[in-house]
């Protein structure tokens, strides 16, 4: 079915310009003013609104097995909710327990998304160590399009990876020309500050912070980047939360070293007094790791994502319903770590960035889809609306508002860490594969709709490095 968007503002990460734009078997075929097109074929007219690439989710955890539970959204729920808000890719992480074959959790986790109704990707986790990690690395980036590794540097006892496994795996991914990545904190501290705080009789949710401050997570972002460094290796960090993070990050980059960072909407816009909230359930509700920081943490994000130190945004949607939560009543350390949000990333961004003036519309763009297209290597293919990109589009109404609410979203958990919130910029309509998947309200997703994503080994990040790496290749010294 072909679909033209007439009349809107086309506003990409570069440019913004008025033009048709033409869809037809799931690409963009044609963008131009006044386009001719075949008879039948359906038209929107997008005379007030922008047309963007639709947004890329690149953290969520959909139907995730974690902490003695699963999360509660799965691939065709969440998907669905991310069309809803105008994400129309995600790319999802394959968390292998230790000593599971890394194939193993990759072919599960394939099977678990086949619902998905828009497109998705996986980065895989090597949460541990041994030669057939090393192997299965290389058949994932070779034969399956996975080109980044996550690493946990927390959740000690579970998926933590020791320094030994993050040196092994980074020289692995500098090999491969695939991305390694880091959730930043210092899981050793955590345990030892949760044990600490338990034995003090705090055992609410306002414990979980405490166990958690800034310098757990800056201690271990610096580590991740001076490991990189010294091999050479590019990073992205994941779910940037504080001053001492952003700052490890923006060092290592005026320093050339090739370091990402990523923030979520939620750690931009929510503070920590949440967890002083005398409701047991609302304050356990925003029990994530990191967790969200005193303001002043905010403030640095924003400019960290205006610089451009910070390159992308996320959800890190990861959802449990009050029921989950409360497995860790008696003990906040047993509370599943997850807060949701891919349905609200887009709308929260606008709100707080664009109608601010802190992002123009092309830098939403830009932070929102383009720059992860870049970074995970799908651009042009998703994160631009060009001629031959993926027909992945969201059009804009940047006036238009909704309140967001856990009564009316579309996401599988009964809260929203963003209830009540009016946010202006919404999605009007969603265009998946050149489909409409949302349209002024109706959601009409298809399960099993959504394709796997194939992302080809890095290139250009990688190259730069490893000309450097030859450039500067020790020598022995020559003696007689
Ligand atoms: O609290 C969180 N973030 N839960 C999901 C797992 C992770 O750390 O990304
Ligand atoms: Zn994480
Ligand atoms: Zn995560």
């Amino acid at each position: 079915m072909a679909i033209l968007i007439k009349g809107g503002e086309v506003v990409s990460a570069d440019k913004s310009y008025r033009a048709d734009v033409y869809c037809n078997n799931g690409i963009i075929e044609a963008i131009g003013e006044n386009l001719d097109v075949p008879a039948g074929t359906e038209v929107i007219d997008a005379g007030d609104l922008l047309v963007m690439p639709g947004g890329i989710d690149p953290h969520t955890h959909m139907q995730l097995p974690f902490m003695g539970t699963v999360a509660s959204e799965d691939f065709f729920t969440g998907t669905s909710a991310g069309a809803a808000g105008g994400t129309t890719s995600i790319i999802d992480f394959v968390i292998p327990n230790p000593q599971q074959p890394l194939m193993d959790a990759y072919h599960q986790w394939m099977e678990w998304a086949e619902k998905s109704a828009t497109d998705y990707g996986f980065h895989v986790a090597v949460t541990w160590w041994d030669e057939s990690v090393y192997e299965d690395m290389g058949k994932l980036v070779h034969d399956h399009g996975v080109n980044s590794f996550k690493h946990f540097m927390a959740y000690k006892n579970a998926i933590m990876a020791e320094d030994e496994t993050l040196i092994n795996s980074f020289t692995r991914c500098l090999e491969l020309g695939a991305m390694p990545t880091v959730h930043a904190e210092n899981g050793d501290l955590v345990y030892h500050l949760q044990r600490k705080i338990l034995e003090r009789g705090i055992t609410g949710p306002e414990g979980h912070p405490l166990s958690r401050p800034s310098e757990v997570e800056g201690e271990a972002a610096n580590r991740a980047i001076r490991i990189a460094q010294a091999l050479n290796v590019p990073l992205y960090c994941v779910h940037v939360s504080c001053e001492e993070a952003l700052h490890a990050i923006t060092d290592a980059r005026n320093n050339g070293q090739r370091v990402y960072g990523e923030v979520l909407a939620g750690h931009l816009e929510i503070d920590d007094s949440v967890y002083q909230n005398e409701n047991w359930e609302y304050a356990a509700a925003h029990v994530m790791s990191p967790p969200f920081r005193p303001k002043k943490h905010q403030d640095a994000l924003w400019k960290g994502l205006q610089s451009g130190n910070l390159q992308t945004t996320a959800t890190d949607h990861c959802c449990f319903c009050a029921d989950q939560k409360a497995m860790g009543k008696d003990d906040f350390s047993k509370i599943p770590n997850g807060t949701a949000g891919v349905e609200d990333r887009m709308s929260v961004l606008w709100d707080a960035g664009v109608t601010t003036g802190k992002l123009t519309p092309n830098e939403f763009v830009a932070v929102t889809s383009t720059n992860t297209a870049k970074i995970f290597n799908m651009y042009p293919r998703k994160g631009a609306i060009e001629v031959g990109a993926d027909a992945d589009i969201v059009i804009w109404d940047p006036k238009g508002t909704r309140t967001i609410s856990a009564k009316t979203h579309h996401q599988n958990i009964d809260f929203n860490i963003f209830e009540g919130r009016t946010v202006t910029g919404i999605a009007v309509h969603t265009l998946s594969q050149g489909k409409v998947v949302w349209t002024e309200g109706d959601l009409r997703t298809v399960k099993g709709a959504g394709k796997y994503v194939k992302r080809p080994a890095y290139s250009s990040a990688f190259e730069a490095v490893n000309k450097m790496r030859i450039h500067n290749e020790p020598k022995a010294v020559k003696r007689s």
